[in-house]
């Protein structure tokens, strides 16, 4: 089988056989396939797709390019999340804390972050000590006993996709469903959680521009993950501004503390309740989505969930009482207010625009050596639809470089954009894809 025949078979619309693909994926991870044929094939599926089970194919020899976690010696039923990435998406640390709290375990393996912000990972460091390299026996034993666990990925995770995708990103082949698909749902297979929820985002900053773009998303991944015997959810949510109000490292995990106190509602906790409500109900926890998040508020309110993400701090090595208090975390020595030039309603926050600010800032990662600074960012005050008088401060930027904090500043207020007028505020969550339950 040569390669230029299944570029040439893709290229003219054809669909390429089970043998096929897992020979093409085989071949490429090895080295046996060049970069330059692979990126010609790339091509050919971002346009001429692929159908459901050429993408089912994809996927699973995908998953099985390198380790597969086998999760069966932790006890019950194991939950993952995934979301397709936002900024200011501190998601993660609120929703398995939650979810943990009511008993669903969580067995959650999570990446750094290049762009924007950090990732979980870089998040979760902000608390000195805090180690996600766990070994599988550790990370098994952690999840048995605490219920939740967050660990790095292992190098040897999916080496198809950590290939495919830096071919991809070079070669403007990301935003193709098929390749999309096969990479999230590789890696959220070899991680081998029981039941998945996915949190597609659109909008600005993310790949899928509309709602239906969005929606057809995650209909592909939910079907992939349960042709591939799991049990998946997934809620479209809107990108148009930054998710909650931080965004950076320490002050993304201290809004995340906020919430899981109890004194924050708004987007984050919404988003949170959605996600974990499809957890419960998809892992049989809860007869219905209403019923799940009464479950998942009374975690809240008891202080279980709080007391939840101090146990999995302390569990992983790190310094638990910055959980309790806040102020602890590290902290920036620059807090500049950005006024604003303009009075009015914020009719759009450039979402994207807003994560580049806090990387400039040194909040996230140009490039895979550079090192994050866990205390700058930048904090929202103001979000769509509220209403702003000239001068009022718009947001403040939390810096540890002055010249770094004047730029913050000036770029901050063009991510702004006003109206005289009163605004219509897009749904937040668009759709909520569940199983038949
Ligand atoms: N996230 C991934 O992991 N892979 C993609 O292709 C797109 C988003």
């Amino acid at each position: 089988m040569r390669m230029t025949d299944l570029i040439a078979k893709k290229r003219d619309g054809q669909t390429l056989t089970t043998e096929e693909i897992y020979t093409m994926i085989t071949g490429f991870t090895n080295g046996s396939i060049p970069d330059y044929q692979m990126s010609a094939m790339c091509m050919a599926i971002l346009l001429k797709g692929m159908n459901e089970q050429e993408i089912l194919d994809m996927t699973m020899a995908m998953t099985y390019s390198g380790d597969v976690l086998d999760l069966s010696p932790i006890e019950g039923v194991k939950a993952d999340k995934h979301s397709t990435g936002g900024v200011g998406d501190k998601t993660s640390l609120v929703l398995c804390p939650m979810v943990a709290a009511c008993g669903l375990k969580i067995a959650k393996m999570s990446g750094r972050g290049l762009g924007h912000t950090g990732g979980t990972i870089d998040k979760l460091e902000s608390f000195p000590g805090f180690s996600t390299e766990l070994s599988e026996e550790q990370f098994f034993e952690n999840v048995n006993r605490h219920g939740i666990a967050i660990m790095g990925q292992t190098a040897n995770l999916v080496p198809a996709d950590k290939k495919l995708y830096a071919l991809r990103d070079v070669t403007g082949t990301v935003p193709s469903i098929p390749l999309i698909v096969s990479s999230i749902m590789s890696k959220k297979l070899a991680s081998g959680a029981d039941v998945i929820v996915l949190d597609v985002k659109c909008g600005d900053g993310s790949f899928m521009k509309t709602p239906g773009q969005a929606l057809d998303l995650a209909e592909n991944l939910t079907r992939i993950g349960r042709r591939a015997g799991r049990k998946c959810a997934a809620i479209i949510t809107d990108m148009d501004q930054p998710l909650g109000h931080a965004v950076g490292n320490a002050l993304e995990v201290k809004e995340a503390i906020a919430v899981l106190n109890g004194e924050q509602e708004g987007d984050l906790l919404e988003l949170c309740l959605a996600l974990g409500g499809c957890m419960l109900t998809e892992a049989g926890f809860a007869a219905s989505l209403e019923e799940a998040k009464g479950m998942l508020i009374q975690a809240v309110r008891s202080g279980k969930a709080l007391e939840k993400l101090a146990e999995m701090v302390r569990a992983q090595g790190g310094d638990d009482s910055a959980v309790y208090h806040p102020e602890l975390l590290p902290q920036a020595s620059i807090q500049a207010e950005v006024p604003s030039r303009n009075a009015g309603s914020v009719s759009r926050i450039h979402a994207e625009s807003v994560g580049l600010v806090s990387m400039k800032l040194g909040g996230g990662r140009a490039t895979k050596a550079d090192v994050i600074d866990p205390a700058v960012g930048v904090v929202l005050h103001k979000k769509l639809g509220d209403t702003v008088e000239e001068g009022e401060s718009l947001a403040t930027v939390h810096a540890n470089d002055p010249e770094r904090a004047a730029e913050a500043v000036a770029l901050l207020q063009d991510c702004y954009e006003f109206t005289s007028g009163p605004i219509v505020r897009p749904p937040f969550i668009h759709q909520i894809l569940r199983s038949e339950l």
